[in-house]
C-alpha cells in the first residue's frame, strides 16, 4: 500500500506544476499557523454561535427549503451508485442542501468554489443553476496525490448533462483562483472547500474579497479546523454572518442571505 502511494505521488510530481503544489502543501502541514485561538476556543466559539440553516431557509421560503432537501436526497442516492464501485474514499460533500438552497434563492450570475473532490457541491451549485436557468460555476481544485489518476475521479457526481455552465480547474487554487477572478467581473458566491490550511484560507480569501459583489456571499467549510473564520470575523467585523453546523463539521458564512431584488 505505502509502495503504491510513493508510486502515485512520484507520478503525480512529475506533471508540470504539480511539484510545486504538493511540496507547498507538505510545508504547510508541518509549519502552518493554527490561529489566534486555541482548537478548544475555536470550538467554543463555534458552537455558541451556530445557528439552524433549516430554521432561516424555512422563514426564507419554506418551499424552496423542501425542494432543497428532495434535492439532497436524490444527490445522495446518485452518488451513492457511482462512488460504490470506487475503490478509495473520496470523502463527502460539503453542505450540499445549503448551497442548493443559496444558489436557488439568490440566483447568482457567478459562483467560485474551491474543492471539488467526487462533486457534491458543485452538483449542487450546477443542478441549482439548471433549476435557475442562469449562471456559471467556476471551481479550483487539486487531483489528490496518493491516489492513482486521481484526475478521473475529480466532479465524478456530476453528469455530463450539468456541464455546460461549469469551468474545472485542476491546478491547484494559488494558480487557478487568479485565472478564475481574471475572467469574471464580481462573484456573487464564493465558496472554499480546498485546502484547510491557515494560510490556504488567508489567500483565497484575500483574493476573493476584491472581487465579491456588493451581495456577494461567502461561505467557508470545516471551519473547525483552524480559528481562521473567528480570526476573520474578529478582525474584519463584517454586519452578517453565521455559523451553521453540517454532518458534525461547521460551515462559515459572511454576507446577507437577503435577495438584492425587493
Ligand atoms: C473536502 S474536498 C472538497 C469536497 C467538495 N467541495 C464536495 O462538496 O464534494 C477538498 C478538495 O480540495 C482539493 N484541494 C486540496 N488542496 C487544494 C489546493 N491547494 N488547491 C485546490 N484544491 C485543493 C482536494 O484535492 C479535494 O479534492
Amino acid at each position: 500500500m505505502q509502495n503504491n502511494n510513493l508510486k502515485n505521488i512520484l507520478a503525480q510530481a512529475q506533471k508540470p506544476g504539480r511539484f510545486s503544489v504538493m511540496s507547498k502543501k507538505v510545508l504547510k502541514r508541518l509549519f502552518d499557523s493554527s490561529g489566534k485561538h486555541s482548537q478548544a476556543e475555536n470550538m467554543a466559539w463555534l458552537k455558541s454561535h451556530c445557528s439552524s440553516f433549516e430554521a432561516i431557509a424555512q422563514r426564507l421560503d419554506a418551499d424552496l427549503w423542501q425542494e432543497s432537501t428532495q434535492y439532497a436526497v436524490a444527490l445522495e442516492k446518485h452518488a451513492d451508485v457511482i462512488l460504490k464501485d470506487i475503490e478509495f474514499d473520496l470523502g463527502g460533500g460539503g453542505g450540499y442542501p445549503f448551497l442548493y438552497f443559496i444558489t436557488r434563492y439568490l440566483k447568482p450570475e457567478i459562483v467560485v468554489e474551491t474543492g471539488v473532490a467526487a462533486g457534491f457541491s458543485s452538483h449542487a451549485f450546477l443542478s441549482a443553476i439548471a433549476a435557475n436557468a442562469t449562471g456559471s460555476l467556476y471551481s479550483s481544485d487539486f487531483p489528490y496525490f496518493r491516489l492513482p489518476r486521481p484526475e478521473r475521479y475529480i466532479g465524478i457526481v456530476v453528469p455530463e448533462s450539468l456541464k455546460s455552465n461549469w469551468s474545472l480547474y485542476l491546478e491547484g487554487d494559488e494558480v487557478n483562483l487568479p485565472k478564475i477572478f481574471q475572467q469574471v467581473n464580481q462573484v456573487d458566491i464564493f465558496h472554499y472547500d480546498s485546502d484547510k490550511s491557515y494560510s490556504g484560507r488567508e489567500l483565497a480569501m484575500t483574493q476573493a474579497k476584491s472581487k465579491m459583489s456588493s451581495m456577494g456571499i461567502i461561505l467557508m467549510d470545516d471551519i473547525q479546523d483552524n480559528s481562521y473564520f473567528y480570526d476573520y470575523i474578529e478582525n474584519n467585523q463584517p454586519p452578517a454572518w453565521h455559523v451553521f453546523e453540517f454532518r458534525g463539521k461547521y460551515i462559515g458564512l459572511i454576507g446577507d442571505l437577503k435577495k438584492s431584488d425587493p
